[in-house]
């Protein structure tokens, strides 16, 4: 049987710069299923901490882009569902307050834990990321400047990041989705790790050429 494996990232040693030499031959980190993350440790070997940084993010982005967290993350008005991000179905929009429009509200159908019966995901104060939290679309690199910018996260500090990160419920129902539906990979537990490293190493952004600003 054949196990996907996550892509495995091939980081070019920092070859540049003045100081102390570093090794020119390029890191491969260890190849994971694609179910799995990598841990904070496998990222020890990437001496130079801004690299490490972008790397750690980099892991972290497996799950932010993962569609049991991007599709409530729109970059639109209606919620995404399933693995190929299709709209919503039955159609319904953010309204002014992301919870959904009178008639429809997110939480007449979306209650506190998941409905086997019916399918219907849940997890407490189920509702929309706001617009400026849109992440669908967006590089990893966009994304991580996003999350660093206080007036498109929420008004957030690192600090708060990292906790959102590792303990926030609706964050935490991406690895119990119900159904059969696939979870975000690894734990939130490995996730909030990775984040909190990111952190810890100077939070770092991924290269992005695109959209960098
Ligand atoms: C009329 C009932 C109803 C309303 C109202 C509703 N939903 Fe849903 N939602 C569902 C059902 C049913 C599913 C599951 C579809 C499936 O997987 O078969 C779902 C799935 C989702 C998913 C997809 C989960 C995934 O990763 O596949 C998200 C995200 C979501 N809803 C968000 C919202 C938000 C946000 C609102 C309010 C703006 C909302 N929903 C309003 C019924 C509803
Ligand atoms: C049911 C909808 C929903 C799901 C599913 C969801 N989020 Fe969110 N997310 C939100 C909402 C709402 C906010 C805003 C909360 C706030 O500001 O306190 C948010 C905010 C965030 C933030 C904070 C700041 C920012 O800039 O966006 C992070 C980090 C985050 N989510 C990560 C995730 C991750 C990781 C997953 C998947 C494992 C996920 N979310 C799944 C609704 C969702």
């Amino acid at each position: 049987m054949q196990v996907p494996l996550a892509i495995g990232l091939v980081l070019a040693g920092s070859a540049c710069g003045g100081g102390t030499p570093r090794s020119h031959a390029p890191l491969v980190l260890r190849e994971v299923p694609i179910t799995e993350l990598r841990s904070v440790g496998d990222f020890a070997g990437i001496t130079d901490s801004t690299a490490r940084s972008q790397a750690l993010f980099g892991e972290a982005s497996r799950v932010l882009l993962h569609p049991r967290c991007i599709n409530c993350h729109p970059a639109g008005d209606v919620p995404h569902q399933g693995m190929q991000l299709q709209l919503h179905d039955p159609p319904v929009v953010r309204g002014a307050d992301n919870r959904g429009v009178a008639g429809m509200q997110c939480a007449s159908c979306h209650q506190d834990r998941n409905q086997p019966m019916t399918r219907v995901p849940g997890a407490p104060n189920w509702h929309l990321a706001p617009i400026e939290m849109a992440w669908v679309g967006r590089s990893a690199g966009a994304i991580c400047d996003q999350l660093k910018d206080p007036k498109r996260n929420g008004g957030k500090t690192l600090a708060q990041i990292v906790e959102h990160s590792a303990h926030d419920e609706l964050v935490a129902w991406g690895w119990q989705p119900g159904a059969d539906r696939e979870p975000a990979p690894g734990t939130q537990q490995q996730f909030g790790a990775l984040v909190a490293a990111w952190v810890e190493t100077g939070a770092a952004c991924p290269d992005n050429p695109q959209e960098s600003r």
